[in-house]
C-alpha cells in the first residue's frame, strides 16, 4: 500500500505493480489485487499477478522478494536454506532472463543473505551491486534500543551500521553509531550493557518476536523494506549511512570477498550506493566483523 500510493517513489512517479504468487496463494494474491485497486491510488497504473517469475519480472525496475518460507518458533533462518535456496536460484535465472538491466534487487526472505548471493550468482547478466539482503531492520532495531536506552527519540540515533547477516552472528556497531551527533559510547556509559544486553537484543530479536506472536515480523519488515529503497533513491544526509546486505569484492573493511555481507553505505540517490569510507574501529569490532566474514555462510 505505500508503494502504490506514492509515499516512496514520489508523487509524480506512476507505479506498475506485478505481484508473484504460487499456485496455493494465487487466490488470496488475487485479493490482495483488488484491495489495491478499489483503493483508487492516482498513481497505480497497473496491477497484475501471476505465478510465473518470467512474466513478472518482465523489464521490472525494482524487485522486492520477499515471498519464501518463514521460520517458526525455535528455528534458526539457516535452517531455512534448504527450501528456500531453491525460489531464489530461480527467481535469480528469471531476473536475469527478463528483468531490467538496471534493476534493484532487495531480497527479504530468509536466510536472506545466503538468498541474495545464490540469486546474484542465478543472475550474471545483473551487476551484482544491485543485489541487496534486507539489514535495514536490524538498523531500525538497534536504532530503537539506543534511544530507548538514552531515553531519546529515535530519530537523533545515526550512523547505525549492521555488520555481517541478518542472523544472530551480525555485529550490531555502538562504536560508530551516534546519539545526537555524538558518540554512543559517551551518552551511554555503560560498556557492559552495549557489548551484551544491547548486542543480544538485536540479535535476536526477530526470534524472541516469533515466540511472543507465533509468527514473525511483519509490519516491522514492510517498514525496513521503504526505509531500504528510499535510502537507495534518495541522497543520504551528509554524514550518515545506511545499512544493507551488499556484495563483496576485494576485502573491504578486511572482509572475505565474494559473500553478501551488510556494510555501512551512502547514497547519491540514484539507485546505487558506495561503501562508507570514514568508519573507525577497534579490536573488538574489527575482530568480530572479520571473524564471522570468513566463518559464516547464513
Ligand atoms: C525478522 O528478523 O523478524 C525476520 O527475519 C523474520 C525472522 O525469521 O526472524
Amino acid at each position: 500500500m505505500t508503494l502504490a500510493s506514492g509515499e516512496v517513489f514520489g508523487p509524480d512517479q506512476p507505479i506498475a505493480l506485478k505481484l508473484l504468487g504460487s499456485e496455493r496463494s494465487f487466490q488470496a494474491l488475487e485479493g490482495v489485487a483488488m484491495e489495491l485497486e478499489d483503493s483508487l491510488f492516482p498513481l497505480l497504473r497497473e496491477v497484475s499477478i501471476s505465478i510465473d517469475p518470467y512474466e513478472v519480472f518482465q523489464d521490472v525496475e525494482w524487485a522486492l522478494l520477499i515471498g519464501a518460507k518463514p521460520r517458526g518458533p525455535g528455528m534458526e533462518r539457516a535452517g531455512l536454506l534448504d527450501i528456500n535456496g531453491q525460489i531464489f536460484a530461480e527467481q535469480g535465472k528469471a531476473l536475469n532472463a527478463v528483468a531490467s538491466r538496471n534493476v534493484k534487487v532487495i531480497v527479504v526472505g530468509n536466510p536472506c543473505n545466503t538468498n541474495a548471493l545464490i540469486c546474484l550468482k542465478n543472475a550474471p547478466n545483473i551487476p551484482a551491486k544491485n543485489f541487496h539482503a534486507l539489514t535495514r531492520l536490524d538498523e531500525n532495531r538497534a536504532k530503537c534500543q539506543l534511544a530507548l536506552k538514552a531515553g531519546v527519540f529515535y530519530d537523533k540515533v545515526s550512523n547505525m551500521t549492521i555488520w555481517g547477516n541478518h542472523s544472530t552472528t551480525q555485529v550490531p556497531d555502538f562504536l560508530n553509531a551516534r546519539i545526537n551527533g555524538f558518540p554512543v559510547k559517551e551518552v551511554i556509559r555503560d560498556q557492559k550493557w552495549l557489548e551484551e544486553e544491547f548486542m543480544e537484543k538485536v540479535q535476536k530479536r526477530g526470534g524472541v518476536l516469533i515466540k511472543k506472536w507465533g509468527r514473525s515480523s511483519a509490519a516491522s519488515t514492510s517498514v525496513s523494506i521503504v526505509d531500504a529503497i528510499r535510502s537507495l533513491i534518495t541522497p543520504t544526509p551528509e554524514g550518515d549511512w545506511f545499512s544493507s546486505g551488499v556484495y563483496t569484492t576485494g576485502n573491504p573493511y578486511g572482509i572475505a570477498e565474494d559473500i553478501v555481507f551488510s556494510m555501512p553505505c551512502r547514497s547519491k540517490g540514484d539507485g546505487d550506493y558506495e561503501l562508507v569510507k570514514d568508519v573507525i574501529f577497534d579490536d573488538y569490532l574489527l575482530e568480530r566483523i572479520t571473524r564471522v566474514s570468513y566463518l559464516l555462510i547464513y
